[in-house]
């Protein structure tokens, strides 16, 4: 596959079949993770974690649904652009039954502001380019989260077992797709652009 069929079959997958996922796919994805740029080369200050117990999940996920209770419009305004995210259709489980979550945590640091939030994103992203590569479905996983750090009383990080001074700052869900997902064409004129 090249980088265009790549770019073409990537899609967010929101839908998992029950298949898990085999000791040998997830080494694959955590390899490509390995394999991101990271600022600085300090890829002490990433960590990932695997989890597969769906208890945890169903426990992290406590403070988005907090969020779409106490601030619903707030929620709606946010998702407005995704379908099958709208506020009357609001998925019951944010990890859509994927049997892997992969969470992406930095060491806190303010030696370079912000850089933290690019190199989880580089993991992530080269998970989620991997998993297309290999027929997988994947979906970043940012509002379950983000949800925590708007609602701390509600947040569970505790269960992901850190090293010292890290924090979760995105997820990845990965696993076989319930249904075959499209090839797209990737309209050229999305993003404004101006030149100098
Ligand atoms: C930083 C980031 C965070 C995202 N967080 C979520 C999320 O929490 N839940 C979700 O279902 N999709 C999430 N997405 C997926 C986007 O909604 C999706 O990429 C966008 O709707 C475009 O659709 P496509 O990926 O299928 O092309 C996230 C994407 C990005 C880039």
């Amino acid at each position: 596959m090249n980088f265009d069929q790549l770019m073409e079959c990537r899609y967010s997958c929101r839908s998992f079949s029950e298949e898990p996922l085999t000791d040998a796919e997830l080494a694959e994805l955590i390899r490509a993770a390995n394999g991101a740029p990271v600022g600085s080369a300090r890829y002490m200050d990433l960590h990932l974690t695997v989890v597969r117990d769906r208890d945890v999940l169903d426990k992290m996920a406590e403070a988005l649904f907090v969020r779409v209770e106490k601030k619903k419009k707030e929620m709606a305004a946010i998702v407005e652009t995704v379908e099958s995210q709208r506020a009357d259709n609001m998925p019951k489980d944010p990890f859509y039954g994927a049997p892997a979550v992969i969470f992406i945590s930095h060491k806190k640091q303010d030696l370079q502001p912000g850089i933290e939030w690019c190199n989880a994103m580089n993991a992530a992203m080269f998970i989620h380019l991997k998993a297309t590569e290999m027929g997988l479905g994947s979906c970043f996983s940012w509002g379950v989260l983000e949800s925590e750090r708007i609602f701390p009383e509600h947040a569970h990080n505790d269960l992901l077992n850190l090293p010292k001074d890290f924090e979760p700052l995105i997820g990845i869900m990965v696993g076989h797709p319930a249904a075959g997902g499209k090839v797209r064409k990737i309209p050229e004129d999305r993003l404004s652009i101006n030149r100098i």
